[in-house]
């Protein structure tokens, strides 16, 4: 396939965002994990094929004869709105938030120059403040800095095979949370952390308490064992 006129070979890599990549191209990516099922949610991972139709890289598959561009000026003014759109219902306390300097979300809008924000969360159809979730001893959970990415969703059920967090309601009102909201801590989430690691703002955030994680490790585990005692004496 040609990528940005150049001919790049592929083999078995599954979309075009591989391919891409393992050519050396630099594309932004906000939802991809490569380990993790392709949902597609961002749209940053956009390119342009020869007839001017616009792809999400990472959930289509490359083949022979395709022709790409990564880097179009309609490509560049799609991500610049995207982001805008992501930003006008993200909490923009960036200063004092822990992941200052390292969230990708930040990281993009400043690649793209993107230095105010258009679209005013206190327009009527964008949401209210959502509670901060801070239940649990090993993660705090801010919903108003959640994008809908979908990775820590995918990170708990997939590869931790914990299903502690899912994604509830629809549309604008969308948003990533335990079933029924509840707080985390009552919740069967382990406190891996994995959630944290693939969340690309500061919707997710570890806490540094280690002794209060053990111990709600411990605590959780002697409730696992008094549950099932009782079975296991009868077997
Ligand atoms: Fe392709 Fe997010 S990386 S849609």
């Amino acid at each position: 396939m040609m990528i940005n006129g150049e001919r790049v070979p592929f083999t078995n890599e599954k979309n075009i965002l591989d391919v891409v990549r393992k050519a050396g191209i630099d594309l932004p990516t906000l939802c991809y994990y490569s380990e993790l099922s392709v949902y597609g949610a961002c749209r940053m991972c956009i390119v342009e094929d020869h007839r001017g139709s616009i792809h999400a890289s990472c959930s289509t598959p490359p083949k022979n004869g395709m022709e790409i561009w990564t880097n179009t000026p309609t490509l560049q003014k799609h991500r610049r709105t995207l982001l805008r759109l992501l930003l006008a219902s993200h909490c923009r306390e960036c200063t004092t938030c822990s992941k200052n300097g390292n969230c990708k979300l930040q990281d993009l809008s400043k690649r793209f120059g993107i230095d105010e924000v258009r679209f005013d969360k206190s327009e009527k159809a964008f949401k209210d403040e959502y509670k901060i979730d801070d239940s649990s001893p090993s993660i705090t959970r801010n919903p108003n800095k959640c994008i809908h990415c979908g990775d820590c969703v995918r990170m708990c059920s997939e590869t931790q095979n914990v299903g502690a967090i899912d994604f509830a309601l629809r549309g604008y009102n969308l948003m990533v949370c335990p079933a029924f909201d509840m707080p985390l801590a009552e919740t069967e989430c382990v406190n891996c952390g994995q959630c944290s690691a693939v969340c690309p703002t500061g919707a997710i955030i570890i806490k540094n308490d280690v002794p209060a994680v053990w111990k709600a490790i411990h605590d959780k585990k002697k409730r696992v064992v008094a549950q099932v005692a009782p079975a296991v004496r009868v077997a």
